[in-house]
């Protein structure tokens, strides 16, 4: 039995911050910010909506997507590292608000690659017979961490949340191959004290080596050709790191999601974002051949190989 994904859905707050916008709170512009990155505006949860009600959102429109219903659901799983609290967990949060009445809940903390950790783990408890459906959400509001003062990091961040119904899917079909990794010495280059940290030439040099190779391996595990890759969804952090991937894979630039532009880098929310999004826009069909790819704080880095369909 394989695990795929059976529904998608994602949240954004309405709240807009462009460019423009950076321009008056911090030495910046938008030459810059557009040109280094690929960003152009981000999107900014008020006081009114914290954690919890980005992933109860998206966790709803994913059921309702897949069909499922919450009391059908086994686990909950949340990628975040900006839960409303330490605890309870996000995960706890929206069981309970979902209703989803024999669910066991818990959060993953892999930063930027908690969603892939998430999923990963979905598909172990699925594909050992154990449970059936697991929701997996991958959800931030990195706003609340950023220092609002520091323009290597502020100008980076957005808030939102992306969630995937996982389930069992037909033979061929579903998550195909996964490869996770960490690098703890890393960890130095990117966390959060009071606010957010960022070395950001170390974790892209980082990034720019790992992403590409972890795409790759996904793809030789399951004696796939680069060729095959019918869709690319590369963690959403900045537009070089993506094309480097992308250039790696040999897919052209149709073939990526791209929602840096209009939603940062959501951390943990942004594959599971991009995702839906490609979904709901039809990019993605029936038996594609999708990868997901993502690296973050940690350091981690993990990336999955999916043929789409139930
Ligand atoms: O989800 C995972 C988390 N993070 C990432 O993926 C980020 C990885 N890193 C990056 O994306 C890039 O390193 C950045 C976008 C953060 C920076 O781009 P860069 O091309 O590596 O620029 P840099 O750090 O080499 O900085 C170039 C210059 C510096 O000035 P000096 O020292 O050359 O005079 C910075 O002070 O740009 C300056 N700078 C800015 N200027 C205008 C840094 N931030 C800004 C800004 N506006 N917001």
């Amino acid at each position: 039995m394989k695990a795929g994904i059976l529904g998608t859905g994602h949240f954004v707050p309405e709240k807009v911050l462009t460019n423009k916008d950076l321009e008056a709170m911090v030495e910046t512009n938008d030459e810059w910010i557009r040109t280094r990155t690929g960003i152009e505006e981000r999107r900014i949860a008020g006081d009114d909506i914290d954690t919890s009600d980005m992933a109860f959102y998206a966790a709803e429109k994913s059921l309702e997507n897949a069909g499922i219903a919450a009391e059908e659901l086994d686990m909950i799983l949340v990628a975040t590292v900006t839960p409303d609290t330490p605890f309870p967990s996000v995960a706890c949060m929206i069981q309970e608000r979902l209703g989803a009445s024999k669910a066991a809940a818990m959060d993953v903390s892999a930063a930027c690659t908690g969603f892939m950790y998430g999923l990963t783990t979905a598909k172990q408890f699925i594909e050992s017979g154990d449970y059936r459906n697991i929701l997996v959400v991958g959800v931030e509001k990195l706003s609340k961490i950023v220092d609002w003062e520091d323009r290597n990091t502020c100008v980076l961040f957005g808030d939102g949340a992306g969630a995937a119904v996982v389930g069992p899917v037909s033979e061929g079909k579903g998550i195909l191959s996964f490869e996770l990794g960490s690098d703890g010495a890393g960890g130095k280059h990117l966390y959060q004290g009071k606010h957010l940290f960022m070395n950001g030439r170390e974790v892209f040099k980082f990034a720019v080596r790992q992403m590409p190779e972890a795409s790759v391996k996904v793809v030789e595990k399951i004696g796939a050709n680069k060729e095959d890759v019918d869709y690319l969804i590369p963690h959403q952090a900045n537009i070089r790191i993506m094309e480097a991937a992308r250039e790696r894979l040999g897919v052209s630039e149709d073939k990526m999601a791209k929602t840096v532009k209009k939603y940062g880098n959501t951390s943990a929310a942004s594959i599971p974002i991009a995702l839906a999004e490609a979904v709901e826009e039809g990019k993605i069909k029936d038996n594609d051949l999708v990868v997901l790819v993502g690296f973050g704080g940690g350091l981690t880095w993990g990336a999955v190989a999916l043929r789409w369909g139930k």
